[in-house]
């Protein structure tokens, strides 16, 4: 497919970010999702359509009239909860819209956004050369969707995320991301409970936002297989505690508890991703990816914690 501009498919915490990213950048950027998302894209510079990814005849009219030369697929279901109780629909969810985008437009850039979770979580850290087996059912639907897509389309990538957070407003209506619901009770004053035994590698959206582009960029083959994660190994109390004192909450406001008594039970307990082959992207793709430390100072100023 030769065309212009970027379909953004899926328009939640990742796919805003990216479409505010590329939009940013000057790129034409269409944002599709079933409903819209709750920053409309109008508002910096992107457009939005009404799209279910898993309606292939849909898929074909949208990618026939706009033509697009990059496609980020970058939709759900992405809760890891849902996926394990309805295991057969997130499957054919995520395998169905890889295979028709990889028909649609086999010739194209396209970045499938997947997961650490196509990784059982016994090794510290996940490279591009350790095997996969999927923790649970949202990594097997991931680890499919990244084979039906990487089959049919050569100039595909399948980016491996590391747990992506960025601001997202308390009334979203929706399950926030870590940062953004530790950060809101922490404002509001309320103890936040996070587990001490659950590794992460957390990444700031605007640095995914950032990779994405500098894949879409790039004119030379790439590796099928990348791997995205921030520079820190932590758990989420670690973590927690960081957020509370970027937003000058006192730490014992944070109480760590054991993973299996939290919603994260079904997770890898190393949740964590490192690269070998990020590092060998020309210069002008390299981007310099932010630790927690950094992240907590950069989005405190969007949060407000009450005087006394
Ligand atoms: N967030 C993370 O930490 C993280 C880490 C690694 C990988 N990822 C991957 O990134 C993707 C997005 O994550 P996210 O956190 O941005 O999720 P999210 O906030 O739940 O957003 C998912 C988006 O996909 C849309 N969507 C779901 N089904 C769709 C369909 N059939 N057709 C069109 N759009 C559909 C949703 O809107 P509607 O429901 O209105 O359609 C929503 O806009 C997921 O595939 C996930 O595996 C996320």
């Amino acid at each position: 497919m030769s065309g212009h501009g970027t379909l953004v498919v899926g328009s939640g915490l990742v796919g805003t970010g990216i479409a505010r990213s590329l939009a940013s950048g000057g790129r034409s950027v269409t944002l599709v999702s079933r409903r819209p998302p709750a920053l409309a894209p109008e508002a910096y510079g992107a457009h939005w359509e009404a799209l279910d990814a898993t309606d292939a005849g849909a898929c074909r009219r949208l990618t026939e009239r706009l033509r697009p030369a990059h496609v980020v697929l970058v939709h759900g279901p992405s809760d890891v909860t849902w996926c394990e109780d309805h295991p057969e629909e997130a499957r054919s969810a995520h395998v169905a819209v890889a295979g028709t985008f990889a028909a649609l437009a086999p010739g194209a850039r396209i970045v499938l956004i997947s997961t650490d979770n196509v990784f059982a979580g016994d090794a510290p850290r996940h490279t591009e050369s350790t095997p996969v087996a999927p923790a649970n059912a949202y990594g097997r639907a991931k680890r499919e969707a990244e084979r039906a897509l990487l089959a049919l389309a050569p100039r595909a990538v399948a980016l491996r995320v590391s747990l992506v957070y960025g601001h997202e407003p308390s009334d979203a209506g929706k399950w926030l991301n870590f940062f953004a619901a530790c950060a809101h009770r922490l404002s509001r004053g309320e103890r936040v409970e996070a587990p001490d035994d659950h590794w992460t590698t957390p990444v700031l959206v605007d640095d995914v936002a950032a990779v994405t582009a500098a894949l879409l960029r790039a004119e030379h083959p790439l590796p099928p297989v990348l791997h995205l994660g921030g520079p820190d190994r932590v758990t989420r109390a670690e973590w927690a505690t960081v957020i509370a004192g970027a937003l000058g909450a006192p730490p014992e406001m944070v109480a760590p508890v054991p993973r299996a008594r939290t919603r994260y039970a079904s997770r890898p307990v190393n949740a964590c991703l490192g690269s070998e082959l990020l590092a060998n992207l020309p210069a002008t793709e390299r981007v310099a990816v932010r630790g927690v430390l950094e992240g907590a100072r950069l989005l405190a100023p969007a949060f407000t914690v009450p005087a006394g």
